[in-house]
Protein backbone atom coordinates (compact mmCIF):
# COMPACT_ATOMS: atom_id res chain seq x y z
CA UNK A 1 0.00 0.00 0.00
CA UNK A 2 0.99 3.50 -0.82
CA UNK A 3 -0.10 6.81 -0.22
CA UNK A 4 0.10 7.55 -4.22
CA UNK A 5 -3.17 6.38 -5.67
CA UNK A 6 -3.37 6.86 -9.51
CA UNK A 7 -6.25 6.90 -11.76
CA UNK A 8 -4.39 3.74 -13.45
CA UNK A 9 -6.23 1.93 -10.68
CA UNK A 10 -9.81 2.48 -12.33
CA UNK A 11 -12.55 0.27 -14.46
CA UNK A 12 -13.86 1.16 -16.76
CA UNK A 13 -17.61 1.62 -15.40
CA UNK A 14 -15.86 4.30 -12.71
CA UNK A 15 -14.15 5.63 -15.85
CA UNK A 16 -17.32 6.03 -17.07
CA UNK A 17 -18.97 7.71 -14.39
CA UNK A 18 -16.03 10.58 -14.15
CA UNK A 19 -14.69 8.93 -10.90
CA UNK A 20 -11.18 9.36 -9.97
CA UNK A 21 -9.06 7.43 -7.80
CA UNK A 22 -8.99 10.28 -4.71
CA UNK A 23 -12.96 10.09 -5.06
CA UNK A 24 -12.76 5.96 -4.95
CA UNK A 25 -9.99 6.40 -1.62
CA UNK A 26 -12.78 8.57 0.29
CA UNK A 27 -15.80 6.63 -0.87
CA UNK A 28 -14.72 2.74 -0.64
CA UNK A 29 -11.52 2.93 1.02
CA UNK A 30 -9.64 1.85 -2.16
CA UNK A 31 -6.17 1.04 -2.00
CA UNK A 32 -2.69 0.88 -4.19
CA UNK A 33 -2.32 -2.57 -4.63
CA UNK A 34 0.90 -4.50 -6.62
CA UNK A 35 -1.03 -7.97 -7.64
CA UNK A 36 2.15 -9.07 -9.48
CA UNK A 37 2.55 -12.13 -6.84
CA UNK A 38 -1.25 -12.55 -6.30
CA UNK A 39 -2.33 -16.03 -7.68
CA UNK A 40 -5.85 -14.90 -7.87
CA UNK A 41 -5.67 -11.18 -8.61
CA UNK A 42 -9.24 -9.41 -8.61
CA UNK A 43 -9.66 -6.07 -10.27
CA UNK A 44 -13.01 -5.38 -8.36
CA UNK A 45 -16.61 -5.75 -9.19
CA UNK A 46 -18.18 -7.01 -12.57
CA UNK A 47 -22.12 -7.08 -11.48
CA UNK A 48 -24.34 -7.89 -8.80
CA UNK A 49 -27.02 -10.50 -10.62
CA UNK A 50 -30.17 -10.28 -8.77
CA UNK A 51 -32.87 -13.23 -9.38
CA UNK A 52 -36.27 -11.88 -8.62
CA UNK A 53 -40.13 -12.70 -9.17
CA UNK A 54 -40.56 -9.38 -11.45
CA UNK A 55 -37.35 -8.50 -13.28
CA UNK A 56 -39.31 -5.64 -15.03
CA UNK A 57 -41.33 -4.13 -12.09
CA UNK A 58 -37.90 -4.50 -10.26
CA UNK A 59 -36.00 -3.01 -13.01
CA UNK A 60 -37.98 -0.19 -13.00
CA UNK A 61 -37.99 0.70 -9.14
CA UNK A 62 -34.33 0.77 -9.38
CA UNK A 63 -34.30 3.34 -12.18
CA UNK A 64 -36.96 5.47 -10.56
CA UNK A 65 -36.42 5.41 -7.04
CA UNK A 66 -32.22 5.00 -7.02
CA UNK A 67 -31.86 6.73 -10.14
CA UNK A 68 -30.03 3.76 -11.64
CA UNK A 69 -29.16 3.90 -15.39
CA UNK A 70 -30.64 1.09 -17.91
CA UNK A 71 -27.85 0.68 -19.57
CA UNK A 72 -28.47 -2.95 -21.57
CA UNK A 73 -31.00 -5.39 -21.69
CA UNK A 74 -31.60 -9.21 -22.91
CA UNK A 75 -34.70 -11.02 -23.42
CA UNK A 76 -37.43 -12.25 -25.85
CA UNK A 77 -36.85 -9.46 -28.04
CA UNK A 78 -33.70 -10.04 -28.36
CA UNK A 79 -33.56 -13.55 -29.48
CA UNK A 80 -33.08 -15.05 -25.25
CA UNK A 81 -36.75 -16.98 -24.72
CA UNK A 82 -36.15 -18.42 -21.32
CA UNK A 83 -35.52 -14.72 -19.30
CA UNK A 84 -35.51 -10.63 -19.21
CA UNK A 85 -32.04 -9.05 -17.66
CA UNK A 86 -32.43 -5.81 -17.07
CA UNK A 87 -28.58 -4.33 -16.90
CA UNK A 88 -28.63 -0.85 -14.61
CA UNK A 89 -26.00 1.52 -13.58
CA UNK A 90 -25.26 3.84 -11.18
CA UNK A 91 -21.69 5.23 -10.90
CA UNK A 92 -19.21 2.81 -10.82
CA UNK A 93 -21.83 -0.09 -9.56
CA UNK A 94 -23.38 -2.67 -11.99
CA UNK A 95 -26.59 -4.73 -10.90
CA UNK A 96 -27.98 -7.60 -13.76
CA UNK A 97 -31.94 -7.82 -12.65
CA UNK A 98 -33.23 -11.51 -13.71
CA UNK A 99 -36.24 -13.08 -13.69
CA UNK A 100 -37.59 -16.15 -15.76
CA UNK A 101 -40.08 -15.85 -18.82
CA UNK A 102 -40.61 -19.44 -20.47
CA UNK A 103 -42.24 -21.34 -17.39
CA UNK A 104 -39.62 -23.71 -17.31
CA UNK A 105 -36.76 -21.25 -16.58
CA UNK A 106 -34.24 -22.28 -13.74
CA UNK A 107 -34.72 -18.67 -12.61
CA UNK A 108 -38.00 -19.39 -11.61
CA UNK A 109 -36.63 -22.74 -9.50
CA UNK A 110 -34.22 -20.23 -7.59
CA UNK A 111 -37.31 -17.70 -7.05
CA UNK A 112 -39.76 -20.49 -5.55
CA UNK A 113 -36.22 -21.51 -3.58
CA UNK A 114 -34.99 -18.05 -2.23
CA UNK A 115 -37.12 -15.53 -3.24
CA UNK A 116 -36.09 -11.98 -4.50
CA UNK A 117 -32.16 -12.52 -4.18
CA UNK A 118 -28.27 -12.11 -5.28
CA UNK A 119 -27.41 -14.78 -7.19
CA UNK A 120 -24.37 -14.06 -8.50
CA UNK A 121 -21.04 -11.85 -7.07
CA UNK A 122 -19.90 -11.26 -10.02
CA UNK A 123 -16.13 -10.54 -10.07
CA UNK A 124 -14.09 -8.90 -12.47
CA UNK A 125 -10.54 -10.50 -13.16
CA UNK A 126 -7.32 -9.71 -15.26
CA UNK A 127 -6.80 -13.51 -15.88
CA UNK A 128 -9.58 -15.49 -15.46
CA UNK A 129 -7.63 -19.28 -16.48
CA UNK A 130 -4.95 -17.91 -13.73
CA UNK A 131 -7.82 -17.47 -11.29
CA UNK A 132 -9.39 -21.22 -11.84
CA UNK A 133 -6.54 -22.71 -12.03
CA UNK A 134 -5.50 -21.61 -8.55
CA UNK A 135 -8.72 -22.18 -7.38
CA UNK A 136 -8.88 -25.89 -8.52
CA UNK A 137 -5.75 -25.82 -6.65
CA UNK A 138 -6.63 -24.93 -3.80
CA UNK A 139 -9.86 -27.27 -3.61
CA UNK A 140 -13.00 -24.31 -4.48
CA UNK A 141 -15.65 -26.22 -7.00
CA UNK A 142 -15.60 -24.90 -10.40
CA UNK A 143 -19.01 -24.69 -11.71
CA UNK A 144 -18.80 -23.09 -15.24
CA UNK A 145 -15.02 -24.02 -16.52
CA UNK A 146 -13.51 -21.08 -18.28
CA UNK A 147 -14.70 -20.37 -22.21
CA UNK A 148 -15.07 -17.24 -24.77
CA UNK A 149 -18.01 -15.56 -25.06
CA UNK A 150 -17.88 -13.40 -28.57
CA UNK A 151 -19.82 -11.12 -30.37
CA UNK A 152 -19.49 -7.97 -32.76
CA UNK A 153 -17.79 -5.78 -29.94
CA UNK A 154 -15.10 -8.47 -28.98
CA UNK A 155 -14.99 -11.49 -26.66
CA UNK A 156 -15.43 -11.90 -23.00
CA UNK A 157 -13.60 -14.54 -21.12
CA UNK A 158 -15.29 -16.38 -17.81
CA UNK A 159 -15.86 -19.18 -15.93
CA UNK A 160 -17.95 -19.42 -12.51
CA UNK A 161 -17.20 -20.57 -9.23
CA UNK A 162 -19.55 -21.64 -5.97
CA UNK A 163 -19.74 -19.47 -3.12
CA UNK A 164 -21.91 -20.04 -0.17
CA UNK A 165 -25.57 -21.43 -0.68
CA UNK A 166 -26.31 -21.04 -4.19
CA UNK A 167 -24.63 -18.01 -4.35
CA UNK A 168 -21.74 -18.16 -7.22
CA UNK A 169 -18.94 -15.87 -8.14
CA UNK A 170 -18.59 -14.81 -12.09
CA UNK A 171 -15.10 -14.47 -13.00
CA UNK A 172 -15.34 -12.08 -16.15
CA UNK A 173 -12.14 -10.62 -17.98
CA UNK A 174 -13.77 -7.66 -20.15
CA UNK A 175 -9.99 -6.35 -20.85
CA UNK A 176 -10.82 -7.43 -25.27
CA UNK A 177 -14.85 -6.23 -24.54
CA UNK A 178 -16.64 -3.02 -25.86
CA UNK A 179 -19.81 -4.15 -25.41
CA UNK A 180 -22.82 -2.73 -22.64
CA UNK A 181 -22.30 -5.91 -20.59
CA UNK A 182 -21.95 -9.21 -22.16
CA UNK A 183 -22.65 -10.88 -25.62
CA UNK A 184 -26.42 -11.32 -26.34
CA UNK A 185 -27.27 -8.05 -24.70
CA UNK A 186 -28.39 -5.26 -26.51
CA UNK A 187 -27.51 -1.65 -25.42
CA UNK A 188 -30.22 0.60 -24.00
CA UNK A 189 -30.47 4.41 -24.22
CA UNK A 190 -32.51 5.42 -21.12
CA UNK A 191 -34.06 8.70 -21.05
CA UNK A 192 -35.95 7.93 -17.88
CA UNK A 193 -32.90 8.68 -15.32
CA UNK A 194 -30.59 11.18 -17.63
CA UNK A 195 -29.69 14.04 -16.06
CA UNK A 196 -30.61 12.48 -12.70
CA UNK A 197 -27.24 12.84 -10.38
CA UNK A 198 -26.45 8.49 -9.19
CA UNK A 199 -28.10 8.39 -5.58
CA UNK A 200 -24.93 6.37 -5.20
CA UNK A 201 -21.47 5.96 -6.90
CA UNK A 202 -20.31 2.39 -5.86
CA UNK A 203 -20.53 -0.75 -3.83
CA UNK A 204 -18.91 -0.62 -1.04
CA UNK A 205 -19.20 -4.31 0.66
CA UNK A 206 -21.99 -7.19 0.54
CA UNK A 207 -22.68 -9.37 3.19
CA UNK A 208 -22.99 -12.97 3.51
CA UNK A 209 -24.72 -14.54 6.24
CA UNK A 210 -23.71 -18.35 6.59
CA UNK A 211 -24.93 -21.22 8.81
CA UNK A 212 -24.15 -21.66 12.48
CA UNK A 213 -20.55 -22.49 12.72
CA UNK A 214 -19.42 -22.35 9.08
CA UNK A 215 -18.33 -18.65 9.29
CA UNK A 216 -14.50 -19.49 9.50
CA UNK A 217 -15.24 -22.14 7.11
CA UNK A 218 -15.88 -19.33 4.29
CA UNK A 219 -13.43 -16.56 5.96
CA UNK A 220 -11.00 -19.85 4.94
CA UNK A 221 -11.83 -19.89 1.92
CA UNK A 222 -12.01 -16.50 0.94
CA UNK A 223 -7.87 -16.44 2.04
CA UNK A 224 -7.12 -19.80 0.45
CA UNK A 225 -9.08 -19.35 -3.07
CA UNK A 226 -9.17 -15.72 -3.74
CA UNK A 227 -5.98 -14.38 -1.49
CA UNK A 228 -8.15 -12.08 0.62
CA UNK A 229 -6.97 -10.49 4.08
CA UNK A 230 -8.98 -9.96 6.70
CA UNK A 231 -9.82 -6.27 7.32
CA UNK A 232 -11.70 -6.64 11.23
CA UNK A 233 -12.93 -8.61 13.50
CA UNK A 234 -16.18 -8.45 15.39
CA UNK A 235 -17.35 -11.40 17.81
CA UNK A 236 -19.81 -12.10 20.98
CA UNK A 237 -20.73 -8.62 22.87
CA UNK A 238 -19.92 -6.27 20.34
CA UNK A 239 -22.97 -7.37 18.65
CA UNK A 240 -25.20 -9.04 20.89
CA UNK A 241 -28.40 -7.73 22.25
CA UNK A 242 -30.17 -9.32 24.91
CA UNK A 243 -31.95 -11.05 22.43
CA UNK A 244 -29.74 -12.35 19.46
CA UNK A 245 -26.38 -12.35 18.54
CA UNK A 246 -24.21 -12.83 15.50
CA UNK A 247 -20.53 -13.15 14.63
CA UNK A 248 -18.89 -11.58 12.10
CA UNK A 249 -15.12 -11.25 9.78
CA UNK A 250 -14.52 -8.77 7.24
CA UNK A 251 -12.50 -10.14 4.16
CA UNK A 252 -11.36 -8.31 1.64
CA UNK A 253 -9.66 -8.12 -1.97
CA UNK A 254 -5.74 -6.57 -2.01
CA UNK A 255 -6.96 -3.30 -3.48
CA UNK A 256 -10.07 -3.17 -0.78
CA UNK A 257 -12.83 -2.72 -3.59
CA UNK A 258 -14.15 -6.01 -2.55
CA UNK A 259 -15.13 -6.36 0.79
CA UNK A 260 -16.93 -9.68 2.36
CA UNK A 261 -18.43 -9.43 5.74
CA UNK A 262 -19.20 -12.98 6.56
CA UNK A 263 -21.74 -13.40 9.28
CA UNK A 264 -23.19 -16.57 11.74
CA UNK A 265 -25.95 -16.38 14.01
CA UNK A 266 -24.96 -16.84 17.81
CA UNK A 267 -26.69 -18.71 20.50
CA UNK A 268 -28.96 -16.11 22.74
CA UNK A 269 -32.38 -15.80 24.04
CA UNK A 270 -34.13 -15.92 21.03
CA UNK A 271 -33.81 -16.16 17.05
CA UNK A 272 -30.68 -14.14 16.00
CA UNK A 273 -31.85 -12.16 12.70
CA UNK A 274 -29.14 -14.31 10.75
CA UNK A 275 -31.22 -17.59 11.62
CA UNK A 276 -34.36 -15.35 10.28
CA UNK A 277 -32.07 -14.54 7.05
CA UNK A 278 -31.25 -18.53 6.54
CA UNK A 279 -34.64 -19.90 7.58
CA UNK A 280 -36.79 -17.44 4.96
CA UNK A 281 -34.20 -17.26 1.86
CA UNK A 282 -33.57 -21.21 2.70
CA UNK A 283 -30.18 -21.41 3.51
CA UNK A 284 -26.85 -18.72 3.03
CA UNK A 285 -27.02 -15.93 1.06
CA UNK A 286 -26.17 -12.12 0.55
CA UNK A 287 -27.81 -10.51 3.45
CA UNK A 288 -26.98 -6.72 2.61
CA UNK A 289 -25.41 -4.71 0.47
CA UNK A 290 -23.56 -1.20 0.79
CA UNK A 291 -24.09 1.53 -1.65
CA UNK A 292 -21.69 4.12 -1.38
CA UNK A 293 -22.63 7.97 -1.65
CA UNK A 294 -20.95 11.31 -0.78
CA UNK A 295 -23.94 12.39 0.26
CA UNK A 296 -26.14 10.31 2.52
CA UNK A 297 -28.28 13.14 3.54
CA UNK A 298 -29.59 13.87 -0.11
CA UNK A 299 -29.78 10.26 -0.89
CA UNK A 300 -32.08 9.14 2.10
CA UNK A 301 -34.43 12.33 1.02
CA UNK A 302 -34.13 11.08 -2.40
CA UNK A 303 -35.14 7.75 -2.00
CA UNK A 304 -37.38 8.23 0.95
CA UNK A 305 -39.69 10.87 -1.55
CA UNK A 306 -39.46 7.65 -3.77
CA UNK A 307 -41.23 5.38 -1.18
CA UNK A 308 -37.90 3.33 -0.08
CA UNK A 309 -38.64 2.55 3.64
CA UNK A 310 -35.60 2.74 6.18
CA UNK A 311 -35.13 1.08 10.02
CA UNK A 312 -36.19 3.50 12.32
CA UNK A 313 -33.09 4.39 15.24
CA UNK A 314 -34.59 5.76 18.20
CA UNK A 315 -34.35 9.35 19.32
CA UNK A 316 -32.37 7.96 22.38
CA UNK A 317 -29.67 6.76 20.01
CA UNK A 318 -28.97 10.54 19.52
CA UNK A 319 -29.58 11.97 22.95
CA UNK A 320 -27.01 9.43 24.63
CA UNK A 321 -24.33 11.59 25.95
CA UNK A 322 -21.94 8.57 25.28
CA UNK A 323 -22.57 8.16 21.69
CA UNK A 324 -22.36 11.72 21.26
CA UNK A 325 -19.09 12.16 23.09
CA UNK A 326 -18.34 9.00 20.93
CA UNK A 327 -19.27 10.24 17.50
CA UNK A 328 -17.85 13.96 18.26
CA UNK A 329 -18.12 16.44 15.19
CA UNK A 330 -19.47 14.99 12.06
CA UNK A 331 -20.03 17.21 8.68
CA UNK A 332 -23.62 17.66 9.11
CA UNK A 333 -25.82 18.39 12.18
CA UNK A 334 -26.83 15.53 14.87
CA UNK A 335 -30.51 17.20 14.24
CA UNK A 336 -30.26 16.47 10.48
CA UNK A 337 -29.00 13.13 11.06
CA UNK A 338 -31.68 12.28 13.60
CA UNK A 339 -34.36 13.29 11.42
CA UNK A 340 -33.33 10.94 8.71
CA UNK A 341 -31.89 7.93 11.54
CA UNK A 342 -28.78 8.15 9.68
CA UNK A 343 -25.97 6.79 12.23
CA UNK A 344 -22.97 7.60 12.86
CA UNK A 345 -19.60 5.63 14.13
CA UNK A 346 -15.87 6.75 14.57
CA UNK A 347 -12.38 5.11 14.63
CA UNK A 348 -8.99 6.03 14.48
CA UNK A 349 -9.29 6.32 11.17
CA UNK A 350 -12.48 8.69 10.68
CA UNK A 351 -16.03 8.11 10.99
CA UNK A 352 -18.80 7.25 8.86
CA UNK A 353 -22.66 7.57 8.18
CA UNK A 354 -25.01 4.84 7.33
CA UNK A 355 -28.27 3.98 6.98
CA UNK A 356 -30.46 0.65 6.35
CA UNK A 357 -33.43 0.10 4.41
CA UNK A 358 -36.10 -2.57 5.43
CA UNK A 359 -35.74 -5.63 3.34
CA UNK A 360 -36.37 -4.85 -0.54
CA UNK A 361 -38.28 -7.84 -1.31
CA UNK A 362 -41.22 -9.81 0.51
CA UNK A 363 -39.45 -12.32 2.60
CA UNK A 364 -37.35 -10.52 5.47
CA UNK A 365 -34.18 -11.35 3.79
CA UNK A 366 -31.82 -9.07 1.69
CA UNK A 367 -31.70 -5.26 2.14
CA UNK A 368 -29.33 -1.97 1.32
CA UNK A 369 -26.98 0.08 3.50
CA UNK A 370 -26.25 3.64 2.37
CA UNK A 371 -22.52 4.38 3.50
CA UNK A 372 -20.44 7.64 3.01
CA UNK A 373 -17.29 7.29 4.71
CA UNK A 374 -15.17 10.01 6.02
CA UNK A 375 -11.64 8.01 6.47
CA UNK A 376 -13.09 5.32 8.64
CA UNK A 377 -12.85 1.93 7.01
CA UNK A 378 -14.78 0.05 9.24
CA UNK A 379 -18.23 -1.52 9.11
CA UNK A 380 -20.07 0.38 11.77
CA UNK A 381 -19.59 -1.84 14.76
CA UNK A 382 -20.50 0.49 16.77
CA UNK A 383 -24.00 0.97 15.59
CA UNK A 384 -23.85 -2.82 15.83
CA UNK A 385 -26.33 -3.26 18.64
CA UNK A 386 -28.66 -0.08 18.25
CA UNK A 387 -28.98 -1.69 14.55
CA UNK A 388 -30.10 -4.74 15.55
CA UNK A 389 -32.22 -3.69 18.43
CA UNK A 390 -34.28 -2.01 15.49
CA UNK A 391 -33.94 -5.16 13.50
CA UNK A 392 -35.41 -7.21 16.44
CA UNK A 393 -38.50 -4.76 16.69
CA UNK A 394 -39.26 -5.43 12.64
CA UNK A 395 -38.89 -9.12 13.75
CA UNK A 396 -41.36 -9.02 16.71
CA UNK A 397 -43.58 -7.28 14.44
CA UNK A 398 -43.56 -9.83 12.13
CA UNK A 399 -43.84 -12.59 14.57
CA UNK A 400 -40.37 -13.96 14.33
CA UNK A 401 -38.48 -13.54 17.19
FE1 LIG B 1 -22.75 -3.21 6.10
Amino acid sequence: MTDVLTDAVLTNEEKLAHLDAEQLRQLIGLVEYDASHDPFPVIGWDAVVWVVGNATQTALHYRTAYGMRLVAYAGPETGQRDHKAYVLTSGGCRFVIMGGVAPDSPLLDHHRRHGDGVSDISLEVPDVDVCVAHAVKVGARVLVEPHDLSDEHGTIRTATMAAYGDTVHTLVDRSRYTGPYLPGYVAQDDTLVADRPPVFWALDHVVGNVELGRMDEWVDFYHRVMGFTNMAEFIGDDIATDYSALMSKVVASGNHRVKFPLNEPAIAKKKSQIDEFLEFYVGPGAQHLALATDDIVAAVDTLRAAGVEFLATPDSYYTDPELRRRIGEVRVPIETLQERGILVDRDEDGYLLQIFTRPIGDRPTVFFELIERHGSLGFGKGNFKALFQAIEREQERRGNL
